[in-house]
């Protein structure tokens, strides 16, 4: 085997790491920041305590919050122009990963004034963004790990995958207590979100024991932390843990890739605009069950680090019934508003998503089309 392996980059991890960000944002050798977060965040008293530390420590700031549930190419184009307004800054980026996404194409746009988000395929190889620093407000989608956002196109009608080397976080900022007052609603989409990374990481063709390692320890914390921050959203140990373990999921699906879990997910948010872990949640053990004849050692590891015996497939997919039960998360397609006739379409979508590719067995869309009634 040849291995090449990036290092991961700088995590600063622990309740009240909030406050160091100063030093954080002094350390990538600007005294400005551009706070890039979302509309819904200012009720939660996150961004104003994030304005507070900075105005104690004297750092020039300004507060970008225009920015919405998977974040459009326009906002991105609104962002950036604000950006380059203010000028040269470290870029924040607060929230979930909706803000996560949307501060790494912002920050890519203000280093390449001439450009638009709708340029997002070209700008994979252009001049660098700005150095920016993640603070994740969710424990999921460990968007915090990688340098590239989903966005939408609403002219063009697609999903952009906007992201360049630079945008990737110089430094990600995790403070669980940061996540102390999200919905149990929001706990359980994003937590799972993070399961299912770990799992999918794990049995991914792309798996390497890099991404084993992480995605490992992953499953663990979440699988152990998730119901307990779910059913008690003031457990700061178990938000702490969980949030750990989200991360490292992300750190997992970035070596690796992820799979048919995810490939499916995409097609039902695409069609349904079901939030991304709750469409995930109604088909996980289902494409478990499918995948099992390929994916044995892969299963074996996920029952293995969720502590169920005998290691297996059947144990892992009966751990995880569990953990989606306790987070009371799965929903039958209809009730997402899925029609029967949208199955076929859906299906071909979720064949052709470039994260299926690295499903650890190939499905045809017939095949995922019959998976899919399953769930009706
Ligand atoms: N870059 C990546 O690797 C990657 C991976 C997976 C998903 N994503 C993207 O991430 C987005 C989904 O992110 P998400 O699941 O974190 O949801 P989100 O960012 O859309 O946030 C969901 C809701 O939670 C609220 N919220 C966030 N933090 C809160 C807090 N601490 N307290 C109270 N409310 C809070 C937000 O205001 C929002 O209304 C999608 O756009 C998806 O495409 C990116
Ligand atoms: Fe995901």
């Amino acid at each position: 085997m040849r291995l090449s392996v990036e290092p991961t980059g700088r995590t600063e991890y622990g309740p009240g790491v909030i406050a160091e960000l100063p030093g954080f944002v002094d350390s990538l050798g600007h005294r400005r920041a551009f706070v890039v977060t979302d509309r819904g965040l200012r009720a939660t008293g996150i961004v104003e305590r994030v304005e507070k530390i900075l105005a104690a420590a004297g750092i020039e700031h300004a507060v970008h919050e225009d920015i919405g549930p998977n974040p459009s190419t326009a906002e991105l184009d609104r962002g950036a122009a604000r950006l380059r307004a203010f000028g040269t800054a470290t870029v924040l980026a607060l929230g979930g990963g909706s803000a996560l996404d949307a501060a790494k194409g912002v920050s890519l746009l203000a280093g390449n004034p001439g450009a638009a988000a709708a340029d997002a395929d070209r700008l994979w190889d252009a001049a660098a963004g700005l150095p920016l620093i993640a603070v994740p407000t969710t424990a999921g989608t460990g968007a915090e790990t990688n340098g590239f956002g989903v966005t939408e196109d609403v002219c063009a009608r697609r999903k952009v995958y906007i992201g360049h080397a630079s945008v990737k976080p110089r430094i990600a900022v995790l403070d669980p207590e940061l996540t102390l007052g999200l919905p149990a609603g929001i706990t359980a989409a994003t937590g799972l979100d993070a399961l299912v990374h770990g799992i999918e990481s794990l049995a991914s063709r792309g798996a390497t024991p890099f991404s084993a390692a992480y995605a490992t320890q992953a499953v663990g914390l979440v699988g152990r932390w998730l119901p307990v921050a779910y059913r008690d959203g003031g457990d700061l140990e178990a938000r702490a843990e969980l949030m750990l373990g989200a991360h490292l999921a992300g750190h997992a699906l970035t070596l690796s890739g992820l799979g048919l879990v995810h490939g499916i997910g995409h097609a039902l948010t695409a069609h349904t605009g079901t939030p991304h872990g709750v469409a995930l949640a109604a088909v996980l053990e289902e494409v478990m069950q499918f995948s099992a004849a390929a994916a044995g050692e892969a299963y074996e590891a996920t029952a293995r680090a969720l502590h169920v015996t005998p290691a297996g497939s059947a144990a892992a997919i009966e751990a995880v019934r569990e953990i989606s039960g306790a987070i009371e998360i799965k929903r039958p397609l209809r009730e997402l508003g899925v029609t029967r006739e949208e199955i076929p379409e859906i299906a071909a979508a979720a064949v052709a998503d470039a994260v299926t590719k690295n499903a650890p067995r190939l499905p045809s869309a017939a095949e995922v089309a019959e998976l899919l009634r399953s769930v009706y």
